[in-house]
């Protein structure tokens, strides 16, 4: 049956992504992108669906923070949106413990407009994108939705706090919200500040990567579509008031996964700098995630590990033009000169 789904966050790496996923896989459907367009939000990145005629059609792009009610109002009012998926947020760690403030306005308050909105629209139901980062760091074994809920950083806080509002939305008022916590993602049109593109964008240009502390935190990782597809699952199937994991056992060290790209990309161990952990006692250990609860209901995860690593580093030397005309911008030099020019002096 046709739905017009609202992607908020639509033009940033995964809502992007998944918008390309429904607009391929549910050809009745149309999709409708809200985003604010802050540093890591770009119209080069949803370029692609507006000029492809096949699904320029099906899908529509509106500038707007999440926390403006008459603009989300707006929206749900003038498209008659049946779904809402939330992917709108502040999403870097290193960034959160620069500058908390923005993350609880999008990522706590900009929650609870999107309930208030959905309750107040009758809207089907409301997918909030989380993070296993809301369960803090585990040493041994993996998290289940039952793990307790302990973050650790402003940005993990936040994304908890977000959590909270869906919860209590639920119980209150009966809001049709469903959760959604997953590990570290990769893949095509990610912003170059996260560990994989913001190393192979610098590996491309031989430039020091910088790996913190021991580099022994062990990270979830999962390429973008499986993501994708597991929260589209989880919206058509998922129990409404129910959080799912989101996982694909892709556990690996930081060191390891700096060893695998700089072997994709043919490039030498000395671009490799060890610094001070810059996260301190906030930088998690380790995540492990446990997705037997979707699995069981039948989700399954379509790309292997390597392959998809491969082709994403194979993305990101083809599509230098878009990275470029990022890593250009004077926000980004900015960030990267404040957050890691102490750590790497004149190999910044
Ligand atoms: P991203 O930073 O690439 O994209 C976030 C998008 O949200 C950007 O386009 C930005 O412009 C937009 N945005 C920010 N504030 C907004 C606001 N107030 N109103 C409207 N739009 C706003 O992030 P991402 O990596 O694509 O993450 C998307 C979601 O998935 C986030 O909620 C994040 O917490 C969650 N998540 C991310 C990962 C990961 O590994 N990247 C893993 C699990 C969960
Ligand atoms: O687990 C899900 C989370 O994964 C998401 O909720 C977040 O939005 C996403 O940013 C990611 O959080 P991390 O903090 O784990 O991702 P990041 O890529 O920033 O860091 C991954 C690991 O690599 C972490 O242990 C820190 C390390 N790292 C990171 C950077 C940017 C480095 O060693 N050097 C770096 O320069």
């Amino acid at each position: 049956m046709s739905k017009t789904v609202l992607v908020t966050g639509g033009a940033g790496f995964i809502g992007s992504n998944y918008c390309r996923y429904v607009l391929k896989n549910r050809p009745d459907y149309r999709v409708v992108a809200l985003d604010a367009l802050t540093y890591a939000g770009n119209l080069s990145t949803i370029a692609d669906m507006q000029r492809n005629p096949e699904t320029a059609s099906r899908f529509a792009f509106y500038p707007g923070k999440i926390q403006d009610e008459t603009v989300v109002n707006g929206i749900i009012e003038a498209e008659k949106i049946d779904y809402i998926i939330n992917f709108a947020a502040e999403s870097h760690n290193d960034r959160s413990i620069l500058e908390p403030g923005s993350f609880i306005q999008t990522d706590v308050y900009g929650v609870f407009t999107l309930l208030d909105a959905t309750k107040r629209h009758g809207i089907e139901r409301m997918l909030h994108v989380s993070t296993d980062e809301v369960y803090g760091t585990i040493d041994e074994g993996q998290f289940t939705e039952h793990s307790p809920i302990e973050p650790n950083t402003p940005y993990s806080a936040s994304k908890a706090g977000g959590e909270m509002q869906a919860r209590a939305h639920r119980v209150t008022y009966g809001t049709p919200t469903i959760v959604t916590r997953c590990g570290n993602n990769f893949g095509e049109f990610q912003y170059p500040e996260k560990l994989i593109p913001f190393f192979v964008t610098r590996l491309i240009q031989n430039k020091k990567v910088p790996l913190y502390g021991t580099g022994l935190q062990v990270r979830d990782w999962v390429y973008v579509m499986d993501h994708c597809s597991g929260i589209d699952f989880a919206l058509h199937h998922g129990e409404l008031g129910e959080a799912y994991n989101v996982g694909t056992d892709g556990e690996c060290t930081n060191r390891e996964m700096v060893d695998r790209l700089l072997k994709l990309l043919d490039k030498p161990e000395s671009l490799v700098k060890q610094i001070e952990d810059p996260r301190g006692g906030a930088h998690d250990k380790r995540y492990s995630i446990n997705s037997d609860k979707l699995k069981g209901m039948g989700w399954k995860p379509a790309y292997p590990f390597e392959a998809a690593l491969e082709s994403t580093v194979k993305w990101y030397l083809e599509n230098e033009d878009w990275w470029r005309e990022i890593i250009a911008k004077p926000d980004y030099q900015d960030f990267v000169a404040r957050f890691y020019g102490k750590y790497l002096g004149e190999d910044l």
